[in-house]
């Protein structure tokens, strides 16, 4: 088994991150996201190395991180003035924007489709990763693949300890939930993804954006998604995961029968909900997510992960309205819960 050594990011690991990257090896780091495991976007072979650690299915697209405009050249064909007007509103920034690609970009990064997602993050610790290697870089979530993303070194090395060689700690990821993915190869841009940048902000600039109806349902039984990423089991902890929506008071007092019930029946439950909402369930085993939706977004797979650590078997979770980072919210959520859901 390879040993994976932890680093905080410093003159020394930086380089030692860009020689395995030039190398065709991987490396994780930090971004504001979070973490991702990245690998040259341009090496078919380099890319597939991805695909084997995080046990990833072949058929899930790659985004490539760029690190200025410069490097955009040999992925994309051109960029035209809606592209601009996002990348000048947005980059640096959470924002993946899928554009037809180049025959330069390997099948494998694609996934065999004609476009490519190119990000340009806003981590200093992952713009010096893709500076110092001197290409576009590959990087999904550092995560195997169904797991809570990676928001802290810590979670990257309970996923990936033996299976690559360097892992980047810059501290705990920011936003805590990934960029947004937005297909601009047609007239209408679509979210297929939501994330770092709310759709609210997107239509302040492109006004007709549309949003996969994917990004809330599942797909049905031999669809086809737009963003492959969609179909498959995401963020799952090993807890069974359950979401009640509704008013308030009557969304409380549902998550706390089900919460008996499932204590009766030798389950360990806990409720993941709002701070302001912790009082509702006196007595109960409560994991705050956050106090709004975007702290809520922040804390969600830490959360997660910390539920599963403490043995938890039934996660009862409160939805949230779907505004702002309350989309990206609910699109993990309800992912996590694979889709098991119920109106209080
Ligand atoms: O914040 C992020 O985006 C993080 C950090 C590391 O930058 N990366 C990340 O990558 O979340 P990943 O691979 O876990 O998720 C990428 C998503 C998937 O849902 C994938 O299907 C979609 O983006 N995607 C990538 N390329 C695509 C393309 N050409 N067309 C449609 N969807 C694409
Ligand atoms: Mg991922």
């Amino acid at each position: 088994m390879m040993k994976t050594d932890v680093l905080p990011v410093d003159a020394a690991s930086l380089a030692r991150a860009a020689s395995l990257l030039r190398a065709g090896e991987l490396t994780a780091f930090p971004t504001e996201t979070v973490y991702g495991l990245g690998a040259n976007a341009l090496d078919a072979e380099a890319v597939l190395k991805i695909f084997v650690a995080k046990e990833r299915p072949a058929d899930n697209p790659l985004i490539a991180h760029v690190d200025d405009e410069a490097m955009m050249a040999p992925l994309v064909e051109e960029i035209n003035g809606l592209t601009r007007a996002l990348m000048e509103a947005f980059w640096p920034g959470p924002l993946t924007l899928v554009l037809p690609r180049t025959r330069r970009v390997p099948d494998i990064v694609a996934a065999g489709l004609s476009t490519v997602g190119v990000r340009m993050p806003a981590h200093p610790d992952a713009r010096a990763v893709i500076r110092a290697a001197g290409v576009p870089v590959a990087a999904p979530s550092a995560n195997r693949s169904g797991r809570p993303s990676p928001t802290t070194a810590q979670h990257v090395l309970a996923d990936m300890q033996g299976r690559i060689e360097l892992i980047l700690d810059g501290g705990p990821s920011g936003l805590g939930v990934e960029s947004t993915v937005l297909d601009v190869t047609e007239k209408v841009p679509v979210v297929l993804r939501p994330g770092g940048i709310t759709v609210e902000r997107l239509r302040q600039v492109a006004p007709q954006t549309r949003v996969d109806p994917a990004v809330l349902l599942p797909l049905k039984e031999g669809g086809t998604a737009r963003s492959p990423g969609m179909k498959h089991r995401h963020y799952a902890p090993l807890a069974q995961v359950l979401v009640v929506r509704g008013e308030r008071l009557r969304m409380a007092s549902l998550l706390c029968a089900r919460y008996d019930e499932a204590l009766r029946y030798g389950q360990m439950p806990a409720i993941l909900c709002r701070a302001q909402n912790a009082s509702l369930y006196a007595g109960r085993r409560v994991k705050i997510a956050g106090e709004n939706a975007a702290d809520m977004a922040a804390h969600l797979f830490d959360a997660l992960r910390g539920l599963d650590a403490q043995g938890v078997t039934l996660i009862l979770a409160e939805g949230v309205d779907t505004e702002e980072m309350g989309l990206a919210y609910m699109n993990r959520l309800l992912r996590a819960a694979n889709f098991e859901v119920v109106q209080a």
